[in-house]
């Protein structure tokens, strides 16, 4: 037999079950701790302890699981088994076993709870350390939780595990716990599984069942805690986010509030010197840049920000790239699409939605570029708006280098401003304005000399002879 610690493990992923106490139309696997799935989690830890295959049990909406896998990893990167009716954790791996066929007696399957996102790789490997037939972990629950109950033996091994709703009043208070997590020799599982029964309060065929002479390690319970409720998913949530937030901290990134911040796990840079106000959500695959400041309230999803730029307060990017020294918001909507250059101003109350605004170009207040090109230099006057859309289709306004749009004008596109051009304030651009050239459209301003005198006198003497 080969020693364990020398053979990468074969991970088997629980994630068939409904998860019931969620009360939700969405399998409880697909619910997010830190903007990822929990069935991602688990399937990231099995890489990161270098599995040597990785098989979901699917059950429960298998389709839309199966999907969230294929989604990030590519379709069939990660096997999956179909647990057709729901029979208990050791009937799930059961089912498992059909696709173990030939794998020999003496490798060794770790099972991970798909519900239980927080396990170290580091963990998987402890744990197929200790396994000679069998091993799991413990966890001292630090509020009442239902899970199983491990009776141990005087040798410090494992005489039984009681569920929950077995346990007489005497076994319910036994403070050790069950925390979900097994490694287990390929021979035993063939040779033991098959006797599990499902004489219990539950009617189910329990994997517990199967530890009788484990050896048990210790972990801690933030880390093997399990999500069975809605409750459960916000502790593991915060648990989470003060992980993310330790780590980002000891990288040299100030956050101002590290309990109000809220950074996703996939978020995969932030430099150093960057500070984040409390409030903040970078979400998704988002990456930050050295030195950025990011104010209270920002929401930045699958965005890259560059080093030096500024996102003032309660702006929202999606979908966008944002140069370095660039300055956004304060209340910016930056939508997918939006390429923001070196050096580019967009002020408050500015939408974006795939535009290109090229380095030094500005639109320091309320203005709409969507499907535009805005060169280099261009400054767009406060309340511009390119109309892009006929209600039927999209079309694109090019905003050469250097032009100047004034205020309160309306591009309608498809239309080009040429190079260094003028656009007169509150002109309604509808053919193209050639290079150096001024575009006015708005009507001749005549004076009416005396109208408002004797129009509030008029008022006047009606109110009088009322
Ligand atoms: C389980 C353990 C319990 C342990 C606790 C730790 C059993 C019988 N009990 O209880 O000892 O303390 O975890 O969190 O194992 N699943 C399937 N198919 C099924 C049933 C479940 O794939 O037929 C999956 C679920 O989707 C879930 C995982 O297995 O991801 C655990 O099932 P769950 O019902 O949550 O078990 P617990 O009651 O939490
Ligand atoms: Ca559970």
């Amino acid at each position: 037999m080969l020693p364990a610690m020398s053979q990468s493990p074969i991970v088997v992923i629980l994630a068939a079950g409904q998860g019931t106490r969620m009360k939700s139309e969405r399998p409880k696997v697909l619910h997010e701790v830190a903007g990822r799935p929990l069935i991602i989690w688990s399937i990231e830890t099995a890489r990161a302890a270098n599995a040597a295959r990785i098989v979901a049990v699917v059950g429960h909406q298998a389709d839309r699981v199966r999907d969230a896998i294929d989604r990030r990893y590519g379709a069939g990167a990660v096997e999956t088994v179909l647990q057709a009716e729901r029979r208990g954790t050791g009937h799930a791996v059961m089912c498992a076993l059909s696709v173990l066929a030939g794998e020999s007696d003496d490798r060794v399957v770790v099972v991970l709870s798909g519900d239980a996102p927080l396990v170290s790789a580091d963990r998987v490997r402890e744990l197929v350390a200790a396994c000679d037939d069998m091993a799991l972990a413990v966890t001292r629950p630090t509020e009442p939780v239902a899970y199983g109950r491990v009776v141990r033996r005087a040798d410090g091994r494992v005489d039984r595990i009681v569920e929950d709703a077995d346990a007489t009043p005497e076994e319910r208070a036994i403070e050790e716990m069950n925390a979900g997590l097994y490694a287990i020799r390929l021979g035993k599982l063939r040779a033991d599984i098959g006797r599990l029964t499902d004489d219990n309060a539950q009617g189910e065929l329990y994997l517990t069942d199967l530890a009788p002479g484990a050896a048990a390690i210790e972990a801690p319970f933030d880390e093997v805690r399990g999500i069975n409720d809605r409750a459960d998913l916000a502790a593991v949530n915060a648990i989470a986010r003060r992980s993310i937030a330790q780590r980002w901290m000891r990288a040299g990134v100030t956050l101002e509030d590290p309990v109000a911040t809220y950074i996703d796990a996939d978020v995969d840079a932030i430099g150093g010197d960057t500070w984040i106000g409390s409030g903040v959500h970078l979400r998704g695959r988002t990456s930050v840049g050295a030195r950025v400041r990011i104010d209270a309230g920002c929401i930045v999803q699958d965005s890259a920000i560059a080093d030096d730029a500024w996102l003032k307060p309660y702006s929202v990017l999606t979908e966008a790239s944002v140069g370095a020294r660039a300055q956004v918001g304060p209340f910016a909507h930056c939508r997918p699409g939006t390429r923001l250059d070196e050096d580019v101003r967009v002020g408050n109350f500015v939408e974006t939605k795939k535009a290109h605004l090229m380095k030094g170009a500005k639109a320091n207040h309320l203005a709409y570029l969507g499907d535009a090109s805005v060169g280099a230099r261009a400054n767009i006057g406060a309340g511009t708006i390119t109309c892009n859309y006929d209600g039927v289709k999209k079309y694109q306004t090019v905003i050469e280098a250097g032009a100047f749009i004034g205020s309160d004008s309306q591009l309608v596109a498809p239309v080009t401003i040429g190079r260094d051009a003028y656009v007169g304030s509150g002109t309604t651009v509808t053919k193209d304005v050639p290079r150096g050239a001024l575009a006015l459209s708005r009507v001749k301003q005549h004076n009416i000399d005396g109208w408002a005198d004797r129009f509030r006198a008029a008022q006047a003497k009606r109110t009088s002879s009322r």
